[in-house]
């Protein structure tokens, strides 16, 4: 086989890279609770969602194989359930206090599990690789939504397949909406706008995956920008105020966005929902499945301008094998992986807007948003003792604290009690061997939310920091922060009153999967 056949065979979920053994057969049993439903169990939401193959209209006029959610909205609101137009599955959204039950039908010819990211969820509602199911087979999923409103999204966890699986469509947002929120009348309708960031590869008209351990290690970078499922995506708009709804589901593309008429972003959430008030960033840095709430006022606009949201150039410090040390000899053929020559860090157009009509807003931007509930140290289990977690690497893998994934077992300082408040640090080091392999992890915590605490740069050796700081959207609850290269940046984290195994990791999908990734235990 060629590796133009390789890339463009049915068989993508196999490409993933395969360091290691996933420890468990595919589709291993599951409590009986968990296939069935738990009689017992009133839901206010109840609809099902399948995973399958399918194909569908990426570029203009042809057809793409994907896989896909699809879902059916059994009992609850209308509205509740809400085709993409796209690939993407349906945007579902949900009301804080909703009991939920989602029956989910595996379809694929493949197994998977669906994670609820940024839901706080019992740990067997989360989607955790151990509990994959095979193909044909049924997870139900019941859960209480307990998380603030915000924007969330769902994906599958399969071991050493998120990557691969996300990569092929499987995606889609989930809303969540309070009587905060509402009460203060944010633009909705058609004036609510979801942004979803993916960057794609194709040959003539299929996508096309990283193709080996080279790749995974800086992960996935496509050179099509797709918007909410399509290329050249263009919004056409009035002159009034849009509340955008931005989540970058990229594999591992980073994304400095940025107006070209240089208008500052007001800010008014991040992964966790509302903040306490509005924030002005000139530009917004967004690592993979981190999610920003904007407001953006084209009052000033003139009826029949254009402009152009975009990604601005940055400095991205990929590992230094791929250009210098490495590069060509040994190790040659890294940037195999920049499709088209994309690379991390490049300079390109994400969408366009078109200002159609002049109307008049009488909305105004609120003072004051929401009261988050903050937490802050005093209540840490021990305040001046983070829990230490090193961004490593070793013998061509990216690992936590030296360790792979394991897929049932935890370390001694991965258990502590449900419902604490926790320090985390995360350690991106710059010293010895390390500093020939910087690279930027976006890190996320299933389970619990964080406030960002501090970052305490390192050495920026190569200006990644510089080129993208003042764009970090580290205000209010997070679920995912992005750790740059040399810096430490801790975390109060906040963890539910469940207990189990849940996961903590790169977000870089083929980090993630190549074993960037491990278990906490909640006790
Ligand atoms: Cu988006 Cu482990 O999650
Ligand atoms: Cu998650
Ligand atoms: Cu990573």
């Amino acid at each position: 086989m060629n590796r133009r056949e390789f890339l463009t065979s049915t068989a993508l979920a196999a490409m993933a890279v395969s360091l290691r053994s996933s420890g468990i057969p595919p589709g291993m049993s599951l409590p009986d609770s968990s296939t069935h439903g738990t009689t017992g169990f009133v839901p206010d939401v109840d609809l099902e969602l399948s995973a399958k193959p399918t194909s569908n209209e990426i570029l203009p006029g042809l057809m793409t194989g994907v896989w896909s959610y699809r879902g059916r909205l059994l009992q609850g609101r209308a509205g509740t359930l809400e085709e993409s137009g796209s690939y993407l599955g349906p945007t579902i959204r949900l009301h804080r206090g909703d009991r939920v039950r989602i029956r989910f039908r595996n379809e694929l010819p493949d197994s998977t599990i669906v994670h609820w990211h940024g839901l706080t969820v019992p740990a067997l509602m989360d989607g955790h690789p151990r509990l994959v199911i095979a193909s044909g087979k049924d997870y139900v999923y019941e859960f209480e939504v307990r998380n603030r409103a915000g924007q969330y999204w769902y994906h599958p966890h399969p071991d050493q397949r998120t990557g691969a699986q996300i990569y092929r469509g499987l995606a889609g947002l989930l809303f969540v909406h309070d009587e905060e929120e509402a009460s203060l009348r944010l633009p909705s309708g058609e004036n609510e706008i979801p942004l979803v960031i993916q960057d794609r590869a194709f040959q003539s008209n299929e996508l096309v995956y990283i193709s080996g351990r080279m790749d995974a290690m800086t992960g996935f970078l496509g050179d099509k920008i797709l918007v909410n499922g399509k290329t050249d995506h263009e919004l056409t708009l009035s002159t009034g105020v849009y509340r955008l709804r931005i989540l970058n589901a990229s594999n591992s593309r980073i994304y400095k966005l940025a107006w070209s008429n240089k208008i500052p972003f007001t800010i008014i959430g991040t992964d966790g929902g509302l903040l306490e008030k509005p924030l002005r960033k000139p530009y917004l840095t967004i690592s993979p499945a981190e999610r920003v709430d904007v407001l953006v006022d084209l009052s000033n606009e003139a009826a029949g301008s254009s402009l152009e949201l975009r990604s601005g150039g940055f400095h991205a410090a990929q590992m230094m094998m791929g250009r210098g040390m490495m590069g060509g000899g040994m190790m040659g053929g890294m940037s195999r992986n920049t499709y088209g020559g994309l690379e991390q860090g490049s300079e390109f157009k994400i969408l366009s807007v078109r200002v159609v009509k002049k109307e008049k807003s009488n909305f105004r931007i609120p003072n004051r948003l929401s009261q988050p509930g903050f937490r802050n140290l005093n209540g840490a289990e021990s305040p001046d003792k983070a829990r230490v977690f090193n961004l490593s690497f070793m013998a061509m893998q990216w690992l936590l604290n030296d360790s792979t994934f394991e897929m049932q077992s935890t370390k001694d300082n991965e258990t502590w009690k449900a419902g604490t408040l926790q320090t985390f640090e995360f350690r991106n080091a710059s010293t010895g061997m390390m500093r020939m392999m910087q690279m930027a992890h976006p890190m996320h915590v299933h389970g619990g939310q964080f406030q960002v605490l501090q970052r305490t740069p390192g050495t920026d050796t190569q200006g990644m920091a510089a080129s993208l700081r003042e764009g970090f959207t580290d205000e209010g609850w997070k679920d995912t922060v992005l750790v740059l290269p040399g810096e430490t940046v801790r975390l109060l984290m906040q963890f539910p009153q469940f207990k189990g195994l849940f996961l903590y990791h790169c977000h870089n999908l083929e980090h993630e999967d190549m074993g960037m990734m491990r278990n906490y235990r909640l006790t």
